[in-house]
């Protein structure tokens, strides 16, 4: 039995359960269910004395209330992300890959919202304030009026914050702070979960945006919480394939503006450089193409965006074929390979097939299985694409090659670099319809294009 008051929390979920046991029943985690103390059973209210409580007030939704007017940083493509600039009084969680780029993007936002002269502080858990000036310096935004500090006590960082007004706070990162209220280490559930509770409140009392870091665990999850996912307002994650110096910021919540637009930066010698139009980067330029390349003219966000899907399907050597996919979902790949299978007539059963976004960037749109099934059964039939064709559409478990959304918009950018054809959703004006998939393997396969 468990102790009187003892809880036992998941530091993989954050969970919580009255009995210890060696794996967490909700996550499936073993080994992560940790001892809290508290005085009062889980869930239960802590008791108010008598004649405290405010009641509850209604307002209605008619009321006018001064919105304060957002902080706009003068890093376009952050603020685009947020929904137009930062809202005064938010918290936003930015989560991603150690190495990331992460402390370089907030200093350079940090940075370029002081020079427009917002008050920013930027508090490091991770690196002393010389190694923080250290690369301000180098990154060319050595005589910005950025405040500084190295901490990682919550209750310094909170008494500083209420003697001194900030618009804007970065704290670099959440799991390196720790509360004294409780007894468990930085990083663990507890201390993520309460200091950035408190964290939020003080954003949401004195009207403070708060960007908080947090890293990434192996298998994708902000670590430990994504009990932070819930509290703050925005959640944004920074990806970038290694090897690759494009890193793209992308919304996973926003109470204030939408999630599907994303930001492009690239790293370089002195920081992060905005990509303000990033059609044409994630293509393989110069040279023919070759079989086994398609190049998807998709939508990210409000933008569009052409990028190479490249295909190889090659004899397997071992007794299991490999799959194996880099920037797009691999179950999705195994639904494009057995439609190519059962409604194509194109084998895979021993043959190893490897598909790659080039660029380092992550496709999720359904609009792209044309594009990879074309690159795949381009490789496989050792026939190419015409150089200057475009791929888009979405492909049904039946084998139909079904419309997307914003084809206009698709097209007018393909015309726009220089791609005169486009491979896609019959019925369209200005594309080479195909309503079934096993149409566009057939045209690839006899390379008949005109
Ligand atoms: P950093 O912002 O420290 O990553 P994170 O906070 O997400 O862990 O970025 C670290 C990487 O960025 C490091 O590998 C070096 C590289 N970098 C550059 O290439 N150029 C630069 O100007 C800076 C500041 C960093
Ligand atoms: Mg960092």
């Amino acid at each position: 039995m468990a102790r009187d008051g003892a809880v036992y929390v998941c530091q993989s979920c954050g969970a919580s359960h009255t009995k210890w046991a060696g794996q967490c029943t909700a996550c499936g985690a073993w080994n992560s269910l940790v001892e809290e103390v508290t005085s009062r059973p889980p869930g239960a209210l802590a008791p108010t004395r008598a004649g405290k409580t405010r009641g509850l007030a209604f307002e209605t939704l008619e009321t006018e209330s001064a919105t304060p007017p957002r902080i706009v940083t003068g890093v376009d493509e952050f603020d685009r992300v947020c929904g137009g600039g930062v809202v005064p009084g938010s918290a936003i969680l930015l989560g991603g890959d150690p190495g990331v780029g992460k402390s370089t993007l907030l200093l350079q936002v940090c940075a370029s919202a002081a020079a427009r002269g917002a008050s920013c502080a930027y508090i490091s858990g991770e690196e002393a304030v010389e190694q923080i000036r250290a690369r301000a310096h180098r990154m060319g935004l050595g005589h910005t009026p950025v405040q500084l500090a190295a901490e990682t006590a919550l209750r310094d960082i909170l008494d500083g914050l209420k003697k001194e007004h900030f618009d804007l706070v970065v704290i670099d990162s959440i799991q390196t702070l720790w509360s004294d209220a409780h007894e468990a280490g930085p990083g663990s559930v507890t201390q993520v979960r309460s200091c950035a509770a408190e964290l939020v409140r003080l954003a949401k009392k004195r009207g403070v945006a708060v960007l908080l870091v947090g890293h990434v665990t192996k298998d994708g999850q902000i670590a430990g919480p994504r009990v932070v996912e819930h509290m703050v307002d925005a959640v944004l994650s920074f990806e970038g394939e290694r090897g690759y110096p494009f890193r793209i910021l992308r919304g996973a919540k926003n109470r204030f503006g939408a999630t599907d637009e994303i930001g492009v930066f690239e790293m370089g010698d002195s920081g992060l450089r905005e990509v303000r139009n990033p059609s044409a980067l994630f293509l393989n330029e110069g040279g023919e193409r070759a079989a086994g390349a398609a190049v998807f003219a998709g939508i990210e966000g409000s933008r569009p965006v052409l990028v190479e899907f490249q295909a190889l399907v090659a004899p397997s050597a071992y007794g299991t074929p490999r799959r194996a996919v880099v920037g797009w979902d691999s179950g999705r790949l195994a639904m494009v390979l057995a439609v190519l299978e059962a409604r194509c007539g194109l084998g895979f059963g021993t043959r190893d097939v490897y598909l790659n976004v080039a660029g380092g960037l992550r496709i999720s749109e359904p609009a792209a299985d044309l594009a990879a099934a074309a690159a795949l059964a381009s490789s496989a039939l050792d026939a190419a694409l015409p150089q200057d064709c475009v791929v888009f559409g979405e492909v049904s478990l039946s084998g139909d090659v079904r419309p997307v959304s914003r084809m206009e918009a698709r097209l007018k950018e393909a015309a726009k670099l220089g791609f005169s054809r486009a491979l896609g959703p019959s019925g369209v004006e200005g594309v080479i319809g195909v309503s079934r998939l096993a149409d566009a393997v057939r045209r690839i396969g006899e390379e008949a294009w005109d």
